[in-house]
C-alpha cells in the first residue's frame, strides 16, 4: 500500500443499524449496514434490543468492511466512530470497540457527532456527485431530527431552526403506525403514495415560526381523521391506501419545501442540501432537483445510501477531523444527547 493513502475506517451504533465503512483519501471502498429486523414487530426501535443485536452485529460487519476494502487492519490511518446523539447502550457498543481497536493498533481515535456527518456525507469523494459551496443551508430530516442548519465550514455550523415537537422521520412513522403499516413506516409511505392522488385528502399545516417545524398537531389530525373514517367504513384505510399516504406526505412535504425558501429569503444562500434518513424520500429529492430549475437553487441531494444511517458518512466526518490533525483522547465517551453544534 502507498503510504500517502489515508484509510479511515469508520463505526455507527447510535441506533439499530450496526455499520462499518472504510473510505480511502476521501472514496468510499466498503459501506456495510447491518439492519436489525427485530424491532418491526414492536412497532419502533426497542433500545435493549438494538444494543444486543450491535454486540452480535459489530465484529462481523467491521470485517467484512475490511475485507471488501481490500485492506488489513495494519493499513488504517485512524478509526471514527459515532459518539452521539442516539441511544446509549447502542452508542456504547461502537465506542468501545472502536476504542479498544485504535489501541490495538496504536492509531488515532476520532469521535464523531451523527448530526454532523449526516450533513458531511455530501463531502464523499464519487464520480457524479457535486461537492456543497460553503456557505450552503442543510435540510438534516431524520427520525430524530429536523433542523435548518447553516453550513460555513465543515466544521462550523449553525442551526437556524428545527422542530419544537416531533421529527419528520417521527411524523411519518407515526403515520404509518396509525395505518397499521410496520416500523419504520416512512419508506412504505413513499412507495404506496407514488400510486396515490397527493390532494385526495386535506390536511392543514403548523403555525409555527417561519424556521421552525412542527409534526405532532399533524400526527393527531391524522389519527382522529382516521379513526372518524374507519368508523363509518371498516375498510376505508384499505379502500383508499394509496390515497391517504399521498396525502400525508404531500402535506409534510409541502411544509419542509415551505421551510426551505423562508430560510433562502431569510439568509440570501441558494446552495441548499438535504441529509438524514427522509432524504431518501423520493418526492423531497424530486421536489429539490426541480427547484434548480424554478427557483435558481443548487441542490445537493445525497446519494441514496448515504441518506439513512450508515457508516460511510462517520468515516467521511473522521477523514475531515484527520486532515484538521485532530485526534480524540482515550478517555472519550459516548453521549446520548449531543447538539449539531457541539
Ligand atoms: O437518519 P436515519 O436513518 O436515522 C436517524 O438518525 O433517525 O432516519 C430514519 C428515518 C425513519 O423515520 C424512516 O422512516 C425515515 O428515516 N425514512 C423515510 C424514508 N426512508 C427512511 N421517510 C420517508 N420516506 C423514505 N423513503
Ligand atoms: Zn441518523
Amino acid at each position: 500500500m502507498s503510504a500517502k493513502n489515508t484509510y479511515i475506517l469508520g463505526i455507527e451504533s447510535s441506533c439499530d443499524d450496526t455499520s462499518a465503512a472504510v473510505i480511502c483519501d476521501g472514496k468510499v471502498l466498503s459501506n456495510i449496514v447491518a439492519n436489525q429486523e427485530v424491532h418491526a414487530k414492536y412497532g419502533g426501535v426497542v433500545p435493549e434490543l438494538a444494543s444486543r443485536a450491535h454486540q452480535q452485529n459489530i465484529v462481523p460487519v467491521v470485517q467484512q468492511a475490511i475485507e471488501q476494502a481490500g485492506i488489513k487492519n495494519e493499513d488504517l490511518s485512524a478509526i471514527a466512530f459515532t459518539r452521539g446523539p442516539g441511544l446509549m447502550g447502542s452508542l456504547l457498543v461502537g465506542t468501545s470497540f472502536a476504542k479498544s481497536l485504535a489501541l490495538g493498533l496504536d492509531i488515532p481515535l476520532i469521535d464523531v457527532n451523527h448530526m454532523q456527518a449526516h450533513i458531511l456525507a455530501h463531502f464523499i469523494k464519487e464520480e457524479g456527485s457535486k461537492i456543497p459551496e460553503f456557505p450552503f443551508i442543510c435540510l438534516t430530516i431524520s427520525g430524530g431530527h429536523t433542523q435548518i442548519v447553516k453550513i460555513d465550514h465543515h466544521f462550523q455550523m449553525e442551526v437556524l431552526g428545527e422542530t419544537i415537537d416531533d421529527a419528520v422521520g417521527e411524523a411519518f412513522d407515526k403515520s404509518a403506525k396509525i395505518l397499521g403499516l410496520p416500523y419504520p413506516g416512512g419508506p412504505l409511505i413513499d412507495k404506496y403514495a407514488q400510486l396515490g392522488n397527493p390532494k385526495a385528502f386535506q390536511f392543514t399545516q403548523p403555525k409555527v415560526g417561519d424556521l421552525e417545524f412542527s409534526f405532532s398537531g399533524l400526527k393527531t389530525q391524522i389519527l382522529y381523521f382516521i379513526q372518524k373514517n374507519v368508523k363509518e367504513n371498516a375498510n376505508f384505510i384499505e379502500e383508499n391506501l394509496y390515497d391517504i399516504c399521498a396525502s400525508i406526505q404531500y402535506t409534510i412535504i409541502e411544509i419542509l419545501i415551505k421551510k426551505l425558501k423562508n430560510a433562502v429569503k431569510q439568509t440570501g444562500i441558494k446552495h441548499i442540501a438535504i441529509a438524514g434518513g427522509v432524504s431518501a424520500n423520493s418526492e423531497i429529492r424530486k421536489r429539490l432537483i426541480t427547484a434548480e430549475k424554478h427557483w435558481g437553487w443548487t441542490t445537493y441531494v445525497p446519494k441514496f445510501e448515504y441518506t439513512t444511517d450508515n457508516a460511510a458518512m462517520i468515516a467521511i466526518t473522521g477523514y475531515l477531523k484527520f486532515l484538521d490533525n485532530y485526534k480524540a483522547d482515550m478517555s472519550v465517551s459516548a453521549k446520548a444527547r449531543l447538539k449539531v453544534t457541539e
